[in-house]
């Protein structure tokens, strides 16, 4: 069975303005590539073609401007406009059609995850019999995260939204892998107090069923939040420290495609035409010109 991909790059980024008065918090910059790029490459690496990306009315064009079809990356995108964001759970609704009878991982468009061992975690999630599969991460502030609680032997017991007194600081990343039934249940939740169709409700149906998977990322893993200006240029300088380090960039769409197989070299060069002193198009032709 195919597992479709589908990014949430919806909402108002009302914590980002002036900034995201004209622009989708998902298109600005994370030091060298716009922000929805990362989530873009996690879906990659975990080998997924098929990709919905759920933004506002406002933004369709930009998106489509950015991103096309898909092709330059040998993806398939579909678009899909959300008239008012009420919630993560929501995404699984307005992607129905495009799910149809696969599996879907869903990923919000504006978390940023890197780490060694990140795509056998994705292949484990996405060959595991269980029908939900999420990721949790120690974090500092946990009060704004869901919350994944946990009994003495560490299975999770339940997971809470924005707890006000957390019991541990596992949050819940924006990286969720379901089978078909999450569109079921989808369609049952109730808004939460704070108005939306919550992602964790949806998590905590699975974990009743007994069919949640949680993986854990452990020290040395990063997940980077981008919601806040602070947030935002950390994340920059983090992308630009690693990537300036190792001469290798994180979420380049066209050498992951590249490496898969999905892209040809003159595609890429084809894509590029024009862009002689690009640092950018000059990294992807170091990488075609080593593989080759
Ligand atoms: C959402 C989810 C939360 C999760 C977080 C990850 O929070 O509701 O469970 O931990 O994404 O980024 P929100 O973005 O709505 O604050």
């Amino acid at each position: 069975m195919a597992v479709k991909g589908i990014i949430l790059a919806g909402g108002s980024g009302t914590r980002l303005y002036p900034i995201t008065k004209s622009i989708s918090k998902h298109l600005l910059p994370i030091y060298d590539k716009p922000m929805i790029y990362y989530s873009i490459s996690v879906l990659m690496l975990a080998g997924i073609r098929d990709i919905l990306i759920i933004c506002d009315q406002e933004n369709l064009n930009s998106f489509k401007n950015l991103l096309g079809n898909g092709s330059n990356f040998g993806l398939k995108f579909k678009y899909k406009v959300q008239n008012k964001p009420d919630g993560i759970a929501s995404a699984i609704i307005l992607g129905e059609k495009f799910i149809k009878n696969d599996k879907v991982c869903l990923i919000l468009g504006d978390n940023i995850f890197y780490g060694q061992d990140f795509q056998r975690k994705l292949s484990k999630a996405i060959s595991s019999d269980l029908g939900a599969n999420i990721f949790a991460y120690k974090v500092a502030d946990p009060k704004n995260y869901g919350i994944i609680n946990t009994d003495k032997r560490n299975n999770p017991t339940s997971i809470v939204e924005k707890p006000a007194n957390p019991k541990s600081n596992w949050a819940v990343t924006g990286l969720y892998f379901y089978n078909n039934t999450v569109i079921e249940k989808a369609k049952h939740l109730k808004k939460s107090k704070r108005g939306e169709y919550e992602i964790s409700d949806i998590n905590n149906i699975y974990l009743k069923e007994g069919d949640l998977g949680v993986q854990y990322f452990g020290r040395g893993f990063a997940w980077l939040d981008t919601g806040t200006c602070d947030n935002l240029i950390s994340a920059s300088q983090f992308v630009e420290t690693i990537e300036k380090r190792q001469g290798l960039k994180i979420a380049c769409l066209e050498e992951i495609a590249f490496r898969n197989n999905w892209i040809k070299k003159k595609e890429i060069i084809k894509i590029f035409r024009g862009n002689i002193g690009n640092t950018y198009y000059e990294y992807l032709m170091k990488v075609v010109k080593d593989k080759t």
